[in-house]
């Protein structure tokens, strides 16, 4: 049966960074609802400029306009043989319509959760900065760049998340207790979710997260 990976974590736990290497793996394309609302905020219409205000303070947009995302990019083609969750679902109600939509869909879902601290997290997303052309990511703490905001690979200026401030992470960490962290129980009643420590380094949280995938598949 053809397959929806879901990744779930705190902001910074790792979801995008696990997702894009799931997709290079098993050749199924990244949902990163976070990215899709970026691009619809760039669009400056009245909905765009409502979802880059609701992001910036660090707030969840709402389930309705998250239905609609959902729902229109799956039916993509590329999504056919399967496709990988990178920030989906975030609210019960997320959760319900997804498992309405697996089923319509014929497909199974796999699920894994990445477990960072707080703490760690704070840094990882108060100290991330990207390189505004080709896309690399420092971090001023644990991967700062040769020149103070400066990419060393195209010497392009770096930029920084409009919700990666002080005050934004908090109001995130806030909302992923409020209404993501319910969800974690509710999978883990279903006996379906895999748990990761997210604070090893990147490849072996990525060998950890396929084996479960390939060992669920027997
Ligand atoms: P979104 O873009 O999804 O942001 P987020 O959940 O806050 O997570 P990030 O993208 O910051 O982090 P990540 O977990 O993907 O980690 P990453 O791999 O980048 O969402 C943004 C906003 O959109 C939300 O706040 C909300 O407003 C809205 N939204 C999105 N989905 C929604 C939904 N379903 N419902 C309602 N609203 C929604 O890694 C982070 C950093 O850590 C990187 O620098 C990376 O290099 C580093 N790193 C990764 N793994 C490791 C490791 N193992 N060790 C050390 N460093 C690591």
């Amino acid at each position: 049966m053809s397959k929806i990976i879901v990744i779930i974590g705190a902001p910074g736990a790792g979801k995008g960074t696990q997702s894009r290497l799931l997709s290079e793996k098993y050749g199924y394309p990244q949902i990163s609802t976070g990215d899709i609302l970026r691009e619809m905020a760039l669009a400056g219409t009245p909905l765009g400029r409502r979802i880059k205000e609701t992001m910036a303070a660090g707030q969840l947009v709402s389930d309705e306009i998250l239905a609609e995302v959902i729902l229109t990019r799956t039916s993509q083609p590329d999504c056919g043989n399967g496709y990988i969750l990178d920030g989906y679902p975030r609210t019960l109600d997320q959760a319900h319509l997804l498992e309405d939509l697996a089923v319509k869909q014929g497909k199974q879902v796999h699920l894994a959760r990445i477990v960072v601290s707080e703490e760690a997290l704070f840094k990882r997303l108060t100290g991330r900065r990207t390189c505004a052309r080709c896309g690399e990511i420092y971090n001023v703490y644990f991967r700062p760049p040769k020149v103070e905001g400066v990419c060393d690979l195209d010497s392009a200026p770096l930029t920084q998340r409009s919700d990666d401030n002080p005050e934004s992470v908090s109001k995130r960490f806030e909302e992923y207790r409020r209404s993501t962290a319910p969800l974690i129980d509710y999978y883990r009643q279903s006996g379906r979710l895999i748990e990761l420590d997210g604070e090893l380094p990147v490849s072996e949280v990525f060998e950890k997260l396929c084996a479960a995938i390939d060992g669920s598949n027997s």
